[in-house]
C-alpha cells in the first residue's frame, strides 16, 4: 500500500496493543518524517518519538489515547508553520496506515515538562500511534465526511485529476472532524479556503490551520500520485462570494 492508497483506508484509532515496535520499524518511522520535505520552505521542524509501553510517560491532556508510542512534532514559528506540521503529519500518518499501523491525531495533548524542556522548538501535535486492538482500515464510505457538493465548488468544468485532488483532501481528518476546508476551482486551480471561527470571525483558530495542513497532505500526496505537477500560490485580493464566513488560504495551480 502507498501513500495514496493509504489516503482510502486511513481512520483513527483509539484502542492499541501496549506492546512495544520493532527498533528497525521505529527507526523507519522517523526516518521517513525526517525526509519530508516543507511545504513551505525555510521552516524548521523536529520529531521525537515517545516510548509508552510502560504508559504515562510522556503525555497529558484532555481526549488523551493511550497508545504505546506518541510522535511528536516540534517547530520554529515562521509564518504557515502550523498549515507546515499538518502537512507533514498527515504524511507520517499515512505512511504508518501503510505499514498497518494505526494512529490518531492527539490536539489537545501537552507532551510533561521534561520533554518539552528537551525541544528545540516549539511543541505543535502529537500522533499516537502502535498496533491497533481494533481494526486500523475502513472503507472510504465508511468515513464520515461532507458530501463533495458542500465543500467544492466548480466554476468551471475541471479535468479528472482535479475532481481526484479533491476527493483525496475531503477525506483528510480534522479535528472533532470539523472538516473546515472549502475549495473553490476555477479551470486548472483549486483555491482553498478555511471556515472561520463563528466568534471570532477573523481569526482562524490555530487547530484548523493544522486541519488545512492535512487536508493539503492528502491533495498533495494525490497530485503526486497522478503524476501532476502543482505550483502553490498565494493570491492578492481573492474572497469567496460562495463560501461567505470563509479565509483564503492559498491557491493550487496545476501545470
Ligand atoms: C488536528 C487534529 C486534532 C485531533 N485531535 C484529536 C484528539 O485530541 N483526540 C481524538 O481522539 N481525536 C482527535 N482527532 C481525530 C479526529 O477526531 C478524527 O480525525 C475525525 O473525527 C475524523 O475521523 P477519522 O480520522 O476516523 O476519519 C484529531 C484530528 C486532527 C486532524
Amino acid at each position: 500500500m502507498n501513500l495514496y492508497e493509504a489516503i482510502f483506508v486511513r481512520k483513527s484509532v483509539r484502542k492499541y496493543k501496549m506492546q512495544a515496535i520493532d527498533q528497525t520499524r521505529l527507526d523507519g518511522i522517523l526516518h521517513f518524517a525526517e525526509s519530508l520535505p516543507m511545504l513551505f520552505e525555510g521552516i524548521s521542524v523536529e520529531y521525537k518519538i515517545i516510548d509508552n509501553t510502560e504508559q504515562n510517560q510522556g503525555l497529558s491532556g484532555a481526549f488523551l489515547v493511550k497508545a504505546p508510542y506518541y510522535l511528536i512534532i516540534a517547530s520554529d514559528t515562521s509564518q504557515n508553520y502550523k498549515i507546515n506540521s499538518g502537512y507533514l503529519l498527515q504524511q507520517i500518518s499515512l505512511y504508518l496506515t501503510a505499514k498497518g499501523l494505526g494512529s490518531c491525531y492527539l490536539g489537545s495533548a501537552k507532551p510533561k515538562k521534561d520533554i518539552l524542556a528537551g525541544l528545540q522548538h516549539e511543541y505543535v501535535m502529537a500522533l499516537a500511534f502502535g498496533e491497533g486492538d481494533q481494526e486500523v482500515y475502513r472503507t472510504a464510505e465508511k468515513a464520515k465526511r461532507l458530501p463533495e457538493s458542500d465543500i467544492a465548488v466548480y466554476k468551471t468544468e475541471v479535468k479528472k485529476p482535479v475532481r481526484t485532488l479533491i476527493k483525496a483532501a475531503r477525506l483528510a481528518p480534522s479535528s472533532m472532524n470539523s472538516q473546515p476546508w472549502r475549495f473553490v476551482v476555477y479551470n486548472n486551480r483549486i483555491h482553498v479556503f478555511c471556515k472561520k471561527n463563528i466568534f471570532l470571525s477573523s481569526v482562524l483558530s490555530e487547530i484548523k490551520l493544522i486541519d488545512i495542513g492535512v487536508c493539503l497532505a492528502n491533495l498533495l500526496v494525490a497530485a503526486e500520485e497522478l503524476w501532476v505537477d502543482v505550483q502553490l500560490l498565494r493570491l492578492d485580493n481573492i474572497s469567496s462570494t460562495v463560501f461567505k464566513k470563509n479565509e483564503y488560504i492559498l491557491s493550487i495551480k496545476l501545470c
